[in-house]
Parts: structure tokens; C-alpha cells; sequence
């Protein structure tokens, strides 16, 4: 039978070196909160119960955990009494009965299923406390792992180490597997004699050798088990993050002209042979297809985008744009909730929100869709082949039939038949000569003014 197996997951510290109006764990890397992150992870590793330990704002927290899993378990840490006190807090879940318990850190991001997993084999091989480590230049403020022969005999948190201790590179990454026929008898041992007065988890090691249990740590990757504590530690978890996913993109044939300047979201999708120019930003939602080209400065946000298609430079696509194959939007455009159909053009300093561009039909420089009356949005919709001639205004609800046209420069206010001509503008004047005498007018003016100064 396969071994049951509990996580939970520690979201209610103060987090306080945040500085913030929001608890730590709905900060966002890569555009999804660090819980979320964590919780993924967990789900992943095949957890059967996942509890996330809540404080303050719970209920913030808890609609943030149930995104991710309708049957989280949400337990609250009415007070923060230490990582110790808050793995007790889901004492009722643990007496269940499991066979293995991971503690995870919900500030710990970057932590990948396959660390959890080596944890729970560790467990399966008879450790009772095995805890993730990772060797760093910069241990400061994570509690030491303290071995001897290879035997993990304590975990000392940074406040509590001596100078001797201070000097050991090997910390505690936050997450820890535990026995779970013994998991209760291990961490209601747990004092708060320390430096903090706090209940430590990590004194779970020290407890567990007592009673005569098997210890033992396991090394992963420092970048994977960077501590969320402040905006510093944020900045850093998001740059190693966005370097990961950058090279798994381009290993996948995404070409990046400047990687380090591309910066992605947890879940953007990009096709093989899509080019993309630097400087260019992903928020959440974006899917692209194979062969695109997005060429410099784009901002892209809700986007599906299909092969062949050509966006930028400096183009802003928002939620709800759909360019089909071969679509073209070129510089200084902005298109929102419009779906550009196969071959259009929008090439140049244009507005197109709440619409259709049929396909092969071509967009005039400087064309607004206006679609807003200061309360309602509405529709424009533009016919296959139709050619908007530049600086035009479409005033919505407005519907341009396939293949027409509409002269430069018009306000279009009612809807074009298909094929038809529309032009909704002053008529030309010219008048012989009139310029010539403008032009003597104002030279005379000016020479008045002169003498009379
Ligand atoms: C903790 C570890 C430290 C380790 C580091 C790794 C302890 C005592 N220390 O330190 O050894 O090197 O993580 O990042 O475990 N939390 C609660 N309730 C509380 C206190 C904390 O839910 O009462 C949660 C926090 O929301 C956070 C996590 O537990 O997600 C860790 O707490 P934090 O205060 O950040 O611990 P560190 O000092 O970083
Ligand atoms: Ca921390």
C-alpha cells in the first residue's frame, strides 16, 4: 500500500520585515502568491491532506490556499508562538494518522516536488526527522545544521548559535519530514527556552534523539530554498525564479535576443521558434503558439496568440486579445478583449478594445475604437478584408461590413454595408491664392509691431 502522507504548510508568521498591508505569503512571485507556489509543490509530491496554518488575515489567506485545492484544511494560529506552536495548531489532522508529515515553510517558494519527494523516500528508509538543508556564503539568520559523522544532532537557530556555531554553512531550508506515529509525542516536547521565547520546530531533532529516533538531513540546492523574510529576500527568490524558467523556455526553443531582460509569469506557455526581442513583460494568462515573433518593449496580458502572428515593437496586448494565425500588431497599439482574426494588420498607433478585426483586413495608422460611453463598453465589429482608413474614430456599437472601406480621417457613427464607402469628414476647400495673401498679412503685422516698439 502506498504511504499516506500530510503537509503542512506554516502561512502565519508576522512577516513583518515585509513592511506591508499584505501578510507576507500573498506576495507574488512570478505573479502567484508564495503560498501558492508552496501548496503546488505539495500537491505535486502526491500529499494526500494538505493544511496550511493561517494567522493573520486568515480569511486572505484561506481564499488564497482553496485556489489551489478545494479540500485544504485551514487551521488557525490564533497567536505566534513559533514554528513549533504552529505545526500543533493541526494537531486534529495529524491524530488522523499519516505515515509521513512535511513541514513546509509557506515563505519558501522555489522548493521543487522532487525535494519533498527525496524527503518522504528518506522517511521510507527509517529516518523518523529528516530535515532539507543547503549550503550558502550568506547563512545569516537560518538556523544551523549541527552533524556529527554524518548524524544530524541539532538544528540551532541563528539567536541561539555560538560563535563556534555561527561559522557552519550548512542551514535549515524550513522543511522537515516527520514520523507520523510519532509526530505528536515529538512536538509536544517542544519548549520556548530560547532567544526568542519562541516554541522552535527545529527542536523537533534534538527531541527525536532523545527518545532514541533516527535523524537526518538531506542537502538540496541553495537556490531552491531562499527564505521569503523581506523585499530584498522577494526581488532575489523572483530573479532565480525568472532565470530558471527563461532557460527551460529556451532549451524548449524559445529564442530570447536578451534573456535577462524577458520577464515571464508562472504560467506563460510559448511555442517552439517564437523569437522574442528584449525587454518584453508577461503577466499572467499569456499562451503563444509556435513562430511568433514579439519584438521589443511589448507588455502582454491575457493574450492567446497563434503561429506566425507579429506583435511590437512596443505593442500592449490586454486580457481577452486573441490574434489568430498570422496577425500583425505593430508599434504604439493597444488592444483589449478583441479577437484579431487570420492576417489582419493593425500596424501603428492604434486603439482596438471590445472587438472583431476580420480577417485580412487592415487598420489604419492612428484608428480608435471607441468603445466607452463613461458606463458601458460596446462592440465594434470589423468585416473580413474591410480597410480602415487612418486616423478614424469607430464609435461603438458600430459594425463595418466585410470588405468596405472608410476614408481617412472619418468619425464612423453608423454601421457600414459590406463593400460600401464610407467617409464621415469636412469636405476639401481650396481656395486660389488665399495663402499667398495670408502669408503678406502676417509679414505686414509683424512689421508694424517692430516700428512700434
Ligand atoms: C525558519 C527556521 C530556520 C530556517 C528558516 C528557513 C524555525 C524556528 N526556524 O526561520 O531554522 O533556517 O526558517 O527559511 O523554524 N510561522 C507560523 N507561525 C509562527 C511562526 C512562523 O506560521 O508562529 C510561519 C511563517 O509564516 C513562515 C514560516 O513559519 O512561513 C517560517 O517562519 P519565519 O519566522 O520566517 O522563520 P525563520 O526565522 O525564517
Ligand atoms: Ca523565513
Amino acid at each position: 500500500m502506498a504511504r499516506t502522507c500530510l503537509t503542512i504548510i506554516l502561512a502565519a508568521g508576522e512577516g513583518s520585515r515585509m513592511k506591508s498591508a499584505t501578510p507576507k505569503v500573498l506576495h507574488e512571485l512570478a505573479g502567484k502568491s508564495l503560498v501558492g507556489h508552496v501548496i503546488g509543490s505539495a500537491i505535486k509530491a502526491g500529499g494526500d491532506t494538505q493544511a496550511v496554518v493561517v494567522g493573520r488575515d486568515a480569511d486572505l489567506v484561506e481564499a488564497e490556499a482553496r485556489r489551489f485545492s478545494d479540500d485544504v484544511v485551514i487551521v488557525e494560529q490564533k497567536e505566534r508562538l513559533g514554528t513549533g506552536h504552529a505545526v500543533l495548531c493541526a494537531r486534529d489532522v495529524i491524530a488522523r494518522g499519516f505515515d509521513d508529515i512535511l513541514v513546509v515553510t509557506g515563505d519558501t517558494p522555489l522548493l521543487r516536488p522532487e525535494s519533498l519527494l527525496r524527503l518522504r523516500r528518506a522517511r521510507e528508509h527509517g529516518a523518523d526527522v529528516v530535515v532539507l538543508g543547503f549550503r550558502t556564503d550568506e547563512p545569516f539568520g537560518y538556523g544551523r545544521l549541527i552533524e556529527s559523522d554524518g548524524e544530524l544532532l541539532a538544528i540551532r537557530e541563528h539567536r541561539d548559535c555560538s560563535d563556534e556555531e555561527l561559522k557552519i554553512r550548512f542551514c535549515n531550508g524550513g522543511i522537515i519530514a516527520l514520523n507520523g506515529d510519532r509526530a505528536l509525542e515529538i512536538l509536544e516536547a517542544i519548549g520556548n527556552d530560547n532567544a526568542k521565547n519562541e516554541y522552535y520546530l527545529t527542536d523537533a531533532v534534538e527531541i527525536a534523539r532523545s527518545k532514541r529516533m533516527k535523524t537526518s538531513a538531506i542537502e538540496a540546492d541553495e537556490n531552491e530554498l531562499h527564505g521569503v523574510n523581506d523585499r530584498y529576500d522577494l526581488a532575489r527568490v523572483e530573479g532565480i525564479w525568472q532565470s530558471n524558467r527563461r532557460s527551460e523556455l529556451m532549451r524548449s526553443g524559445v529564442t530570447m535576443q536578451a534573456p535577462e531582460t524577458v520577464h515571464l509569469c508562472h504560467d506563460t506557455v510559448i511555442g517552439t521558434d517564437t523569437v522574442l526581442e528584449p525587454n518584453i513583460y508577461f503577466g499572467p494568462g499569456v499562451e503563444i503558439a509556435e513562430g511568433v515573433q514579439i519584438r521589443a518593449f511589448c507588455h502582454l496580458e491575457g493574450v492567446r496568440i497563434a503561429a506566425g502572428a507579429q506583435v511590437g515593437p512596443f505593442a500592449r496586448l490586454r486580457p481577452g486579445t486573441v490574434l489568430k494565425e498570422d496577425a500583425k500588431v505593430g508599434n504604439f497599439c493597444e488592444v483589449k478583449n478583441a479577437a484579431v482574426e487570420k492576417g489582419a494588420k493593425i500596424n501603428h498607433l492604434s486603439y482596438i478594445g471590445d472587438a472583431r478585426v476580420g480577417a485580412k483586413a487592415n487598420i489604419g495608422a492612428g484608428t480608435i475604437t471607441c468603445n466607452y460611453d463613461g458606463a458601458n463598453k460596446w462592440h465594434t465589429d470589423i468585416g473580413a478584408g474591410a480597410f480602415i482608413g487612418t486616423n478614424s474614430s469607430l464609435v461603438a456599437p458600430v459594425k463595418i461590413g466585410d470588405g468596405a472601406y472608410v476614408g481617412s480621417g472619418s468619425v464612423i457613427v453608423s454601421d457600414v454595408a459590406s463593400d460600401a464607402l464610407a467617409i464621415a469628414r469636412g469636405r476639401q476647400v481650396v481656395m486660389e491664392g488665399r495663402g499667398r495673401e495670408i502669408r503678406e498679412r502676417n509679414a505686414r503685422i509683424k512689421e508694424e509691431r517692430k516700428k512700434s516698439r
